[in-house]
């Protein structure tokens, strides 16, 4: 891309009021200067204005609609049958894999992609590795090539290209890699003004998950898809060890015409307890009828988190773990300018920013502007039909987030633990467990060996693990 000269920036600034990003111009270096024209070439200048109107008038949701999300049991009836037709579909090569990871880890305190992050309770493998190893044991299981799709950010997508050469795509074929860089959008302040982080580049920040949608259709991503005849994008984030990229049975309950258009499903669990942080999947009223929607912990106010059933379930129990399922169409129309779009969400957050008098970058107190994010879970308000398919956390679930406490390494190597303990009892192996239940020793089966309890049939398997033993398999 050629880069538009200072005198066009200027113009194209003026006409949105944003002229101010070029203060400091006259005093720059060439190559200063060239990097925030670039910089500056390839911001979405024009939505600025449209994005706080649509979010000023983004008032509290009414809440008092909300019902519980209808769920299907990952093990219920019916499952065999959506397995066969989840496994037809990937046996036709028409599912691809597709990982956010252009968050910055910043609340693990981790440098570098979270991706790269030793994710595992006894070899420590990164979470990119154990992702990899599954769509490889697919690949082999079913004769197929499975394309990884990989959304990075300009922060981090240098990085995330270098770790997956290093460690040679992790035996995959580098051809079925596709890292898509998200966007950036500007940082806001009250007077709608863009902000300067220094003297040459504008403060920004990445456009959030729901930047996918772009960020897909942008880098070709989409088209990629569409050549190679893939129909399903099966979606999940990259703090979980446990995800499984791709289920056949959740493809197949995805796609079976009785339940779900095809266009958006996802996945969910059992919420630890009211107040765990997760996002809840509810049914609300939308366009055109009721739709499935995300509200996140923060918006759902404590007595309707709190509220239980006659069983003494909670009401709202759906936690969202962040994996779906989504068909290419409806990315593309989603993708699209014509149709409906992901609504901007925006947070009120400390900037640091360049004063314009003395050049020097000011490091505020207070929250002194806004940052744009779109969600993807809010393109499930979007879909005519939508499915929720509920899964046992100990098999799906042990994210990695904070450094301790919950959602931390210990706690999804526990839960990790767990899991292969109870694989190796489904096949008569004696696994020891404290008195709350949980597995006392450090059990590793790697997706090469088993993605599932069924995979271990036939293996030679220790009769019995040891008290605190460490076990890989
Ligand atoms: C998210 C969900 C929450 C859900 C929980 C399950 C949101 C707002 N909430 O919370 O409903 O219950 O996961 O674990 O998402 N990412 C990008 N680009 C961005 C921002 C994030 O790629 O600009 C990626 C991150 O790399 C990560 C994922 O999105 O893989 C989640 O982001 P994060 O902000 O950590 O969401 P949570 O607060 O954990």
């Amino acid at each position: 891309m050629s880069i538009p000269t200072l005198d066009a920036t200027r113009s194209r600034l003026q006409g949105l009021g944003q002229e101010h990003l070029l203060h400091f111009a006259p005093t720059l270096g060439p190559s200063a200067l060239r990097a925030l024209l670039e910089q500056i070439a390839a911001l979405p200048m024009e939505e600025l204005s449209g994005m706080m109107r649509e979010t000023e008038s983004q008032s509290a949701q009414d809440l008092s609609a909300l019902e519980p999300v209808p769920v299907v049991q990952r093990d219920g009836a019916g499952s065999a049958s959506f397995r066969a037709a989840g496994e037809a579909l990937v046996r036709a090569g028409k599912v691809a894999a597709f990982t956010v990871a252009g968050g910055q880890g910043t609340r693990l305190g981790w440098r570098g992609p979270k991706g790269t992050y030793p994710a595992t309770i006894v070899t420590g493998k990164p979470l990119f590795r154990t992702f990899a190893e599954q769509l490889l044991a697919t690949e082999r299981r079913f004769g197929v090539r499975l394309p990884w799709y990989i959304m990075t950010s300009p922060l981090n997508d240098a990085d995330t290209r270098a770790f997956f050469k290093d460690n040679n795509w992790f035996g995959r074929s580098p051809q079925d890699h596709f890292f898509l860089p998200q966007g950036l959008v500007p940082c806001i302040d009250a007077q709608g003004k863009a902000m300067l982080a220094s003297p040459h580049e504008v403060a920004t920040n990445p456009d959030g998950h729901g930047g996918a949608i772009r960020a897909l259709d942008r880098s070709g991503a989409l088209e990629d898809m569409a050549r190679r005849g893939i129909e399903q994008i099966s979606y999940f984030q990259v703090d979980n060890p446990l995800v499984r990229c791709v289920d056949p049975v959740f493809l197949g309950v995805h796609v079976a015409a009785d339940h779900s258009s095809g266009q958006m499903s996802s996945k969910c669990v059992s919420k630890r307890n009211a107040a765990e942080k997760v996002g809840v999947l509810c049914r609300g009223p939308g366009a055109g009828g009721a739709r499935t929607m995300v509200i996140e912990y923060s918006d759902l106010p404590k007595a309707a988190a709190e509220r239980r059933d006659g069983s003494g379930e909670l009401v709202f129990n759906a936690a969202n773990i962040a994996v779906h399922v989504l068909s290419v169409a409806f990315a593309q129309r989603l993708a699209k300018g014509d149709g409906p779009r992901l609504p901007w969400h925006r947070a009120q957050k400390k900037v640091p920013f360049v004063d314009a008098t003395t050049g020097k970058v000011v490091e505020p107190e207070k929250p002194n502007a806004f940052k744009f994010e779109c969600f993807i879970f809010d393109a499930l308000t979007l879909a005519e039909r939508s499915l929720t398919m509920q899964v046992q956390r100990v098999e799906e679930f042990a994210p990695i987030k904070n450094a301790e406490g919950e959602d931390s390494p210990a706690s999804s190597h526990r839960i990790q633990s767990d899991r292969h303990g109870a694989w190796l009892e489904a096949h008569g192996t004696q696994v020891p467990r404290r008195g709350d239940g949980s597995v006392d020793a450090k059990i590793e089966i790697g997706p090469l060996a088993a993605m599932e309890a069924a995979d271990l049939r036939g293996r030679a398997l220790p009769k019995a693990v040891q008290r605190g033993q460490e076990l890989v398999i």
